[in-house]
């Protein structure tokens, strides 16, 4: 078992994560896009990783859902909470506390729709790897990822939270770096030194998706949906 390092207060708890991803982000547009573009089941699906499993909220009732996160809090959240509270009832929903790197653990038949969500960017560079495995193991790949904006142009649904990400996209790195470790992105996996370098505009994150095989895509709000078929 992986032990992760420090986590920032934000993968402290599923909780927080949700209330401020929603006030960040279109989530509930977001994921029920893309469990539209997953389609009604029986359907193996595959979330990597899956985070507080909010996907899971949108899905049919006949898919067999499989998520991965290597987060004991958000898999004891989505165990705990999400699930009763949101009524959430699929055919099979398996939980794995797991590296998504960790393909060996879900191998065999081939998964029908593989969803890689708001991730290629904590793994960078090791991006094009996980798309490249997913690719043997999947009949169907969809990818969601924000691309960079210019602070003033942050289309963050939250005012406050806009003005805040506004400032703090304004600090010193070195300031930055500390406010990430303890308050954002800080996953306790993956380090800042390699997040910080995934720095993709919208049209260069759209030339990305194309370059790995992604040719349809939906933009929403500031992020891009690709499907890659084979
Ligand atoms: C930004 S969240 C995205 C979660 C979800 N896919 C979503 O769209 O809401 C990133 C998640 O990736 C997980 N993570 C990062 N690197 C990982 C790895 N190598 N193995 C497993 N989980 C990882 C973190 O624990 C965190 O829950």
């Amino acid at each position: 078992m992986e032990i992760p390092r420090f986590r920032s207060l934000l993968y402290r708890s599923g909780w927080l994560y949700n209330a401020i991803t929603r006030r960040l982000y279109n989530q509930d547009t977001k994921f029920l896009t893309i469990a539209l573009l997953v389609g009604k089941g029986p359907k193996r699906v595959l979330d990597l990783p899956c985070g507080t499993g909010y996907l899971m909220r949108f899905l049919h009732p006949m898919i067999e859902y499989e998520g991965v996160d290597l987060n004991h809090r958000f898999l004891k959240r989505i165990k705990n909470k999400e699930l009763k509270l949101r009524n959430i009832i699929l055919k099979k929903i398996i939980l794995h506390q797991k590296n998504i790197f960790d393909f060996k653990y879900y191998q065999g038949e081939k998964k029908d729709v593989i969803v890689i969500s708001d991730i290629l960017h904590h793994i960078y560079p090791k991006h094009f790897d996980l798309i490249n495995i997913a690719k043997n193991i999947a009949h169907k790949i969809i990818i969601c990822e924000p691309y960079t904006v210019k602070p003033k142009e942050i289309s963050a649904r939250d005012k406050i939270l806009k003005v805040v990400i506004y400032l703090g996209k304004h600090l010193p790195k070195t300031l930055f770096k500390m406010v990430d470790f303890f308050f954002l992105d800080n996953d306790g996996i993956n380090s800042y030194q390699k997040r910080s370098q995934w720095n993709y505009s919208k049209q260069s994150l759209k030339d990305l998706y194309k370059k790995m095989g992604f040719n349809k895509i939906y933009n929403i709000s500031d992020e891009y949906i690709g499907i890659w078929e084979p």
